[in-house]
């Protein structure tokens, strides 16, 4: 039992998810995108918000720009420190959703296990999107020049490197980012979602 919220209250919304949902004319949903640093999961997530965005739907992006300065602040990479950001963010997310938004999150989450914490809290509105590159690509695009502080050292416990990444066994989606531009992948997103009648 949590017994440090016995004692709160809950009250009853009248203005429910389903309303919301039914007033912005779309679902809510968890697009979950993970994968390694720099295999593009920022990139795509806003290119996607972008084109749902055209279309009128309400989106937020969750990432590293908005949560780790601010939420997230107090965490760093070592194994438990990313179970606590990704517990956090999962939670954050679930309300997004309860707002009706269509949420995108654009984290490494390397642990399999701490995806699957949040899939259990979400439910079927979580779409784990693998954005899937080769760690030599990833590391050849050094987007933010991470790789080549961590191979000499001066990044403690940086992913692919010296900290691990868990491939997703069961995704939703896969995109190769090495291999598909920016726009085709976000095509392959759309497809998705329209396929499963999720968007118009
Ligand atoms: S996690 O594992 O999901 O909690 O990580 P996340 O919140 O997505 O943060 C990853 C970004 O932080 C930068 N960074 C590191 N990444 C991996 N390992 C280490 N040690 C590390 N230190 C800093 C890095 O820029 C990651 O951003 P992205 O956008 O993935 O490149
Ligand atoms: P992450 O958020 O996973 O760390 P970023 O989105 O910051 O990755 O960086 C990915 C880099 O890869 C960007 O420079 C982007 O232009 C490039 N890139 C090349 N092809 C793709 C693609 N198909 N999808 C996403 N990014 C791509």
């Amino acid at each position: 039992e949590n017994w440090k919220a016995r004692n709160v209250v809950w009250h009853r919304a009248t203005v429910t998810r389903a309303r919301r949902e039914a007033l912005n004319g779309h679902r809510a949903m968890l697009l979950w995108f993970t994968g390694l640093s720099g295999a593009g999961k920022s990139t795509l997530a806003h290119a996607l918000e972008e084109a749902l965005h055209q279309e009128g739907c309400r989106t937020f992006v969750l990432d590293g720009d908005n949560v780790r300065h601010g939420l997230c602040a107090d965490l760093g990479f070592s194994p438990e420190d990313r179970h606590e950001n990704i517990r956090r963010i999962g939670e954050m997310a679930k309300l997004f959703i309860e707002a009706g938004v269509i949420t995108l999150t654009a984290f490494i989450s390397p642990f399999r296990r701490d995806r699957a914490r949040v899939r259990e809290l979400v439910g079927e509105d979580f779409i784990e999107i693998y954005v899937r590159c080769p760690l030599e690509v990833c590391e050849r695009r050094d987007v933010k020049g991470l790789y080549r502080r961590a191979r000499a050292g001066e990044i403690p416990e940086f992913t692919g490197i010296s900290s691990p990444y868990e491939e997703p066994e069961d995704p939703e989606i896969v995109v190769d980012t090495a291999e598909r531009t920016v726009e085709e992948c976000v095509e392959e997103l759309l497809a998705y979602l329209r396929g499963r009648g999720l968007i118009a």
